[in-house]
């Protein structure tokens, strides 16, 4: 069984899904069960993963990958940003390649109902997210 925008990563071949619609079945690629990744949300170590919220210079409202920017070089990096509203309805993500700020302007209807959730992937480190209140 799984849920809506679990994320689940094939060990052998490196396929990483996000599942949208849930179903009852084991998800197996590569011949294996695939791994469900749970977002960490404590940093530890000099590398900072937790995404924060920030207002960039023109004072839009920016995710920022973490608390000190992370390494965007070509073996270690951050390839995708996620937004996800809590009503888990909006949901929207954003691709990074190496040299990239690892950034995202938080422009979607999500901000404006009740909160949501921001999830990133590290190719070294893995899965890491955090919560963030609405403004309403
Ligand atoms: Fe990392």
């Amino acid at each position: 069984m799984t849920n809506k925008l679990d994320i689940f990563k094939c060990d052998v071949c490196g396929n990483i899904i996000e599942v949208v619609i849930p179903g009852y079945g084991e998800l197996v690629c590569c011949n294996k069960p695939m791994r469900h990744l749970v977002a960490q949300s404590v940093d530890e170590g000099l590398e900072k993963h937790v995404p924060v919220l920030e207002k960039n210079e023109d004072g839009q409202k920016v995710i920022r990958v973490g608390s000190q920017p992370h390494p965007m070089e070509e073996n270690h990096y951050i390839q995708f940003i996620e937004i996800v509203s809590n009503d888990r309805k909006h949901v929207k993500r954003k691709y990074l390649l190496p040299h990239d700020e690892p950034q995202m302007k938080l422009k979607c209807t999500c901000k404006n109902n009740g909160g949501f959730e921001v999830i990133e992937y590290c190719n070294i480190h893995g899965l890491w997210g955090n919560k963030f209140e609405g403004e309403n």
